[in-house]
C-alpha cells in the first residue's frame, strides 16, 4: 500500500514538475513574442515575406516603382558611391537606412545591415521601436501591427528632411530652398507635389475608403513632372529675342546636383536651314540654379531675322552629365515665325 501511494506521489510530483516546465516554456515564448525587439524583427520578416504587399497592394505597387524602392539598387547611385572611399559612413546610410522613427526623425540616418536592396522601404518611414506603424489617422485595425496616429505624416516636410535636408549634405537638399518659398505656406509640404491625394481603401482589410496619398514620388524620371517645372515666354525685339523663364518648382531647380537644364535658342531660315543655335546650361555646376518661383530673363541676339524664318526656344533636361543630347527630355517649347 505504501508502495502504491509512493508511486502515486511520484507521478503527481512529476506531472506538477512537467506542468511547471511547460508553463515556464510557453510563458517564455509568449513574452518573447511580445517584446518590442521581436515585433520589430517580425515586421522586417513580414516585409520580406510579402505581408505588407498582400494587405497594401496599391501602395506597394506605387512604392515598388518609385526611386525610394530603388535607392540602393539604382545603378547611378552605385556608380557614384563606388568612387567614395568611406561610402559606408558618407553615403550608404540614406540609401539603405534603418527605420528613421527609431534612429530619430531629422537626425542623420544609420546604415542597415540587412535587406539593403529594399532601399527606402515602408519600414524606413513607418516602423517604430515597438513594432507599431505610424501614419495619419487610420479607419481600421489589424492583428499584424498596431496603428499609431502621428501628426508628422500629415505635413511630412520634417520627415522628408531627414534625408532631403541634412545641413552636412547640401548636394541632396531640397528642403531649405522650399522652406524659404511661398510653396511652404499654409499646410503645403513636399507631399503637395510628390504624393497626390487619393481616396481609396488603404488595405485589403479596410471597409471604408478614406483620404490618403499616392506613394509615387515622381521626380526626375517623370516627363509630366518635368513639364510642370518651369514656364517659358518669348518677346521678340529688334534683332533680339527675350526669353522669360519662370520656375514653378517648390525648391531649387534642378532639384538634384547631378542634373542640368538646357535653355536652347535656335534660328532657322525660311528654307529650314539652321542658321544659329545657342545653349545655356542651368545646373549646380554652373552655379545658376533657379530658386522657387524665380523669374529670369535671357536675351539672345538674332541675326536680322528674314521673313518666314523661325525662332524656337526649348527647355531640356539632362539626367546625368553622360546622358547624350538624343536622350534629353523636352520640358517646354515656344516657337515664333518672323513676319
Ligand atoms: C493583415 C493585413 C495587414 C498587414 C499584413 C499589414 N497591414 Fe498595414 N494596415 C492594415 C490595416 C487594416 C490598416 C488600417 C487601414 C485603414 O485605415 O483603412 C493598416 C495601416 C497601416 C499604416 C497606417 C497606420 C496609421 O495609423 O495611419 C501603415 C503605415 C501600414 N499599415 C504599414 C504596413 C507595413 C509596412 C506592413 C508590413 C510590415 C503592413 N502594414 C502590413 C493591415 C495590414
Ligand atoms: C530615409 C531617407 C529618405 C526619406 C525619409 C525620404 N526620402 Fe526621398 N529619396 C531618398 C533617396 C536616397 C532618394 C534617391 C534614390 C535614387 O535616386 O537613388 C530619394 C528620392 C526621392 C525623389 C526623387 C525621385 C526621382 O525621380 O528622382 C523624390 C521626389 C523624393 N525622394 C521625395 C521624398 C518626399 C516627398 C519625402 C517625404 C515624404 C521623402 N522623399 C523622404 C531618401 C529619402
Ligand atoms: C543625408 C542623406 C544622404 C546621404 C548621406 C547621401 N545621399 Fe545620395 N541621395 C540622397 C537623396 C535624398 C537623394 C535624392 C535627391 C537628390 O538627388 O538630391 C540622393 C540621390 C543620389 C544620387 C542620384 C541618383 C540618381 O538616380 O540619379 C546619387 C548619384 C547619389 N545620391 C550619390 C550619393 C553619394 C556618392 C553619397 C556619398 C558621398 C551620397 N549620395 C550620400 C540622400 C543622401
Ligand atoms: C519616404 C517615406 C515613405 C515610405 C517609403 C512609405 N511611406 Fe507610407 N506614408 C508616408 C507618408 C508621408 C504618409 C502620409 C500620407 C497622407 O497624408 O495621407 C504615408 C501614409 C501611409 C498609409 C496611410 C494611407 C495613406 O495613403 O495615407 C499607409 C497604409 C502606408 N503609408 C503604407 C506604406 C507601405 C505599405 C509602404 C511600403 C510599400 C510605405 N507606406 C512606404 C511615407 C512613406
Ligand atoms: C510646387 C511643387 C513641388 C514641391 C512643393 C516640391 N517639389 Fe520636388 N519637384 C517638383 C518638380 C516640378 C520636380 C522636377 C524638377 C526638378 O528635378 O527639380 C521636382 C523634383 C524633385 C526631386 C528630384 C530631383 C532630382 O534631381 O532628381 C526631389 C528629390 C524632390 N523634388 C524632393 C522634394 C522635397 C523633399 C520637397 C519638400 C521639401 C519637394 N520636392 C517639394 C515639384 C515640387
Amino acid at each position: 500500500m505504501d508502495f502504491v501511494l509512493a508511486r502515486h506521489r511520484i507521478v503527481t510530483v512529476s506531472l506538477v514538475l512537467f506542468g511547471c516546465v511547460l508553463v515556464t516554456f510557453i510563458g517564455n515564448l509568449v513574452s518573447r513574442a511580445e517584446t518590442p525587439v521581436n515585433r520589430v524583427t517580425e515586421a522586417h520578416q513580414g516585409f520580406q515575406e510579402g505581408k505588407c504587399k498582400s494587405c497594401h497592394p496599391a501602395i506597394w505597387r506605387e512604392w515598388e516603382n518609385s526611386m525610394h524602392a530603388k535607392a540602393w539598387v539604382d545603378e547611378i547611385y552605385q556608380e557614384f558611391a563606388d568612387q567614395i572611399e568611406d561610402r559606408e559612413t558618407k553615403c550608404d546610410q540614406c540609401h539603405a537606412p534603418q527605420p528613421i522613427l527609431i534612429t530619430g526623425v531629422g537626425k542623420m540616418p544609420k546604415l542597415r545591415d540587412e535587406q539593403r536592396a529594399s532601399g527606402v522601404s515602408c519600414l524606413v518611414c513607418h516602423l517604430d521601436s515597438e513594432g507599431a506603424m505610424h501614419g495619419p489617422q487610420a479607419s481600421a485595425e489589424t492583428y499584424f501591427h498596431a496603428n499609431v496616429t502621428n501628426p508628422i505624416y500629415t505635413v511630412p516636410t520634417t520627415l522628408c528632411s531627414t534625408c532631403h535636408g541634412q545641413s552636412t549634405v547640401p548636394e541632396h537638399d531640397q528642403v531649405s530652398s522650399f522652406l524659404n518659398s511661398k510653396f511652404a505656406e499654409g499646410n503645403k509640404s513636399c507631399a503637395t507635389c510628390h504624393m497626390p491625394v487619393v481616396n481609396r481603401l488603404q488595405s485589403t482589410a479596410s471597409y471604408e475608403s478614406i483620404k490618403g496619398r499616392k506613394h509615387t514620388w515622381r521626380g526626375s524620371r517623370s516627363v509630366a513632372q518635368l513639364r510642370r517645372a518651369a514656364t517659358l515666354q518669348l518677346e521678340i525685339l529688334p534683332e533680339k529675342v527675350s526669353v522669360k523663364l519662370q520656375s514653378k518648382t517648390g525648391h531649387i531647380l534642378p532639384g538634384g546636383t547631378l542634373r542640368t537644364i538646357i535653355l536652347e535658342a535656335k534660328f532657322l531660315s525660311s528654307d529650314g536651314a539652321e542658321r544659329q543655335k545657342e545653349q545655356v546650361p542651368i545646373s549646380a555646376k554652373a552655379q545658376n540654379r533657379l530658386l522657387p518661383n524665380e523669374e529670369r530673363i535671357y536675351i539672345f541676339d538674332t541675326l536680322s531675322g528674314a521673313p518666314g524664318g523661325t525662332i524656337t526656344v526649348r527647355l531640356m533636361y539632362q539626367l546625368t552629365p553622360k546622358t547624350p543630347e538624343s536622350e534629353w527630355i523636352l520640358m517646354g517649347e515656344k516657337t515664333h515665325v518672323v513676319h
